[in-house]
């Protein structure tokens, strides 16, 4: 397949056993992938915005499945599976059920104890969670829409602007993403609390 998936623009590349799961055949460059995959997304936001979710509910690896399911299952056949190569993002691949399983743990701790306003338990999750790196592609886009979840579905806030731009592709809004993305790694989450509400 004559896909190019190479590291750049903070997208690990999708390996050859992964590229097998593509499940449109005519897909034969990025833009047609990211415009199948957007369509999917659409799909998934229907279902997610028709629903009440409860914080038990949300903060399982049930749940954080089954949304990566929702997003790319129409294009990937592994949609929703825990990744099993490892990448130059993310941990381990056998360590992401128990990563995950302490994430869920601390972020319902922090919403119950109140450790942090609740823009920033959204935003400490969605980085954790994209710091662990659960699935083969879509990392980004599912830790993003987890982090709209949170904050709209559990606090009844409004969804984040994430810059307000292109944020897929390459240009100023994907830049500062990935530059606030290198602060929280660092343990600064002041610039991806910023960009989440610019
Ligand atoms: N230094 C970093 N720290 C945390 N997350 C990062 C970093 N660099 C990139 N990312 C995130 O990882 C994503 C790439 O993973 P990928 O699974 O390809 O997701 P997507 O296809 O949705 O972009 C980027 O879009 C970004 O959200
Ligand atoms: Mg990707």
């Amino acid at each position: 397949m004559g896909l190019d998936l190479n590291y750049i623009n903070g997208q690990p590349p999708i390996d050859e056993d992964e590229k097998e799961g593509l499940l449109i055949e005519t897909i034969a460059t990025n833009s047609e992938l990211n415009e199948f995959e957007q369509l999917n997304i659409e799909e998934a936001l229907q279902w997610v915005f028709g629903r009440k979710f409860k914080a038990q509910e949300v903060f399982r690896d049930q749940f954080i499945r089954d949304l990566h399911k929702q997003m790319f299952g129409d294009v990937w056949a592994w949609a929703g599976k825990f990744r099993k190569t490892n990448k130059n993002i993310g941990i381990e691949n056998y360590q992401i059920p128990v990563a995950l399983k302490v994430l869920c743990d601390d972020a319902l701790f922090w919403m119950n104890d109140d450790t942090y306003p609740p823009e920033e338990i959204a935003i400490r999750f969605k980085h954790r969670i994209v710091s662990i790196h659960c699935f083969p592609n879509g990392n980004g886009r599912h830790s993003r829409l987890m982090g709209d979840i949170i904050i709209e579905k559990i606090y009844g806030h409004e969804p984040f602007s994430w810059g307000a731009g292109n944020i897929v592709e390459a240009g100023k809004t994907r830049a500062d993403y990935l530059a606030a993305l290198r602060a929280a790694d660092q343990g600064d989450y002041t610039p991806l609390l910023a960009f989440s509400r610019s």
